[in-house]
């Protein structure tokens, strides 16, 4: 088998895994390993911004306590804090590595709005900011010879020294890989690794996510044993366009921002009858509104309504959804464009401090892969690529910090036993059981729960675990089922968390218990389990 060394070993490509990247790549040799290309992530799918206090009438406070609020109770304020308070030094930052955030004539930035937030603040690169981000980034990561980049390259479980039963504290020392251009599995090793892998929206049959999306980072740190928080807290994006041929593809809130009202079949804004703040009311509350109209009056979707404004008007402030949406025949200015929730992003992950540093030294975890501790029951807009990017810059610095106390060449990884595994010919296994996940996960652990749908849902995935598990010893793994193994540990991770929270706290809303109790209240839903997860009888 072969192995590659290296000093900083990253595992993802979106802004968390780039900022790290280009931050270390100055003390040592980096490698930044990514299951597809690299320009495919959540990042560069973000449409809305970035979040940050730098209008002198908005402030610190303000922005805190709107993250706080939308957090429901369960943000760490001091997290929160600095987080905001380091937000315009790293906009600063970014625009020095090429990100064309947008400004007015005058010089100041263009500011946009979305749910929960009280100022504008979100800074923007027209409605494609996620791309721009990474497109800046990926020119300085090409222009840094210090930075291996390895493409088609699946990561496929981390090594640590416990797993290898070599004494003294276990400690992370890189991970094996499916390497997609010679087909083996490889190991990397490297005495500081990071999970940067995002999110799992795939876990769900509607996701606005991209494909890659399928929770890596969190089923690999929990199979190592790590600590899993707040799963339970699946954010539901209120507005994925609902059309056949573009069923991934979000409507950014910011279009609420400029005004776009939501309505029924019937053309009736409904949204004041759940909360007095409207269309811009929280995501959770948002999300369960359309849900909650729709089934009652047996609708297919809602509608999002920005019709006062002019074809200039939106097209120069959305140009890619609006060119989007003209392709499939909708005009901004002239049609409703018909729309549903869709899992978005995930508030829980790997338990982490700001820095990313997490319960098993040499491992880290930044971006939406962690739980932080910013973004409590409820994730506010925009507050995801800020945090991502705040805590890889902490995250590369602890590492320099460390760099010259471990070295772990010497450390002799085991080779990838592959066994009697013979090469698939039934991937329509995983075909199958891939879609039975994202559907047993939409029907029975979505937007509202009770206890009998986590039920069915566990039972059913327990029993998919069992067939992925045996079907992984069988066959030589591939990318679609390492894939699909995260997905269902994923998935059973967020009916675990769901039936530790006895009550409905922002992001999590159950039937059986319909009010949030802050009398006895349980802070984070935490899974924790031997390496290898619990047993599979
Ligand atoms: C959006 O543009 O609506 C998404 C922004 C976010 O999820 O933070």
């Amino acid at each position: 088998m072969d192995i590659i060394d290296c000093d900083f070993l990253i595992i993802g490509s979106g802004i968390a895994g780039l900022s790290a990247a280009l931050e270390l790549a100055p003390h040592g040799r980096v490698i930044v390993a990514t299951k597809r290309s690299l320009e495919l992530s959540n990042t560069a799918w973000a449409q809305g911004g970035v979040s940050c206090v730098v209008d002198p009438a908005d402030s610190i406070e303000a922005h805190v306590a709107d993250t706080l609020d939308a957090g429901a109770g369960l943000c760490n304020a001091q997290v929160v804090e600095t987080i905001a308070r380091e937000g315009q030094r790293e906009i600063a930052a970014l625009e020095a590595q090429g990100v064309p955030f947008e400004h007015l004539p005058g010089g100041e930035y263009h500011l946009g709005t979305e749910g929960g937030h009280t100022h504008r603040r979100v800074l923007h690169a027209g409605d494609i900011t996620g791309a721009e981000i990474t497109r800046a980034l990926l020119m300085r990561v090409q222009e840094q010879p210090g930075i291996l980049v390895k493409e088609n390259c699946c990561a496929i479980d981390l090594v640590t020294t416990g797993w290898m039963r070599l004494a003294g504290p276990t400690r992370c020392v890189g991970a094996y890989f499916l390497d997609g251009e010679s087909g083996a599995v490889i190991a990397i090793r490297a005495p500081f690794t990071m999970l940067a892998t995002g999110g799992a929206g795939k876990v769900y049959l509607y996701t606005t996510n991209p494909d890659v999306a399928t929770g890596d980072g969190v089923a690999m740190a929990w199979r190592a044993g790590l600590p899993i928080a707040n799963m339970e807290f699946v954010q539901f994006h209120p507005t994925c366009l609902y059309h056949p041929e573009a069923r991934s593809f979000l409507i950014s809130e910011a279009v609420r921002g400029e005004g776009a009202e939501l309505v029924n079949e019937a053309g009736d804004a409904f949204m004041q009858r759940h909360d007095p703040r409207g269309a811009l009311a929280p995501r959770d509350i948002v999300a369960r509104a359309i849900d909650y109209e729709i089934k009652k009056r047996g609708d297919t979707c809602a509608y999002l309504d920005i019709t006062h404004k002019s074809e200039e008007q939106v097209r120069k402030r959305f140009p890619n959804i609006y060119a989007t949406l003209a392709e499939l025949g909708y005009r901004m200015e002239r049609d409703r464009i018909p729309v549903v929730p869709a899992a978005h992003y995930f508030c829980g992950g790997v338990r982490a401090g700001i820095d990313g540093v997490t319960e098993l030294p040499g491992l880290y975890a930044c971006g939406e892969v962690a739980c932080t501790g910013m973004h409590g029951a409820n994730r506010l807009a925009s507050n995801s690529l800020l945090e991502a990017r705040v805590c890889a810059v902490h995250a590369a610095r602890h590492m320099v910090s460390l760099r010259n106390r471990f070295h772990v060449e010497d450390v002799r990884i085991p080779d990838w036993e592959r066994g009697n595994a013979m090469p698939s010919n039934e991937a329509v296994v995983v075909e199958h059981n891939w879609n039975e996940v994202r559907t047993s996960m939409w029907d029975y652990v979505g937007i509202v729960r009770t206890n009998k749908r986590l039920e069915r849902a566990f039972r059913r995935i327990r029993n998919l675990r069992r067939e992925i598990r045996e079907y992984y010893r069988e066959y030589l793994v591939s990318t679609d089922l390492l894939e699909l193994r995260n997905l269902a540990d994923v998935a059973e991770l967020v009916i675990r968390c769901a039936f530790l929270r006895r009550e409905s706290r922002g992001l999590h809303f159950t039937l059986d218990y319909r009010e949030t109790n802050n009398a006895d209240p349980v802070r984070d839903t935490l899974i924790s389990d031997p390496p290898g997860g619990p047993l599979l009888l």
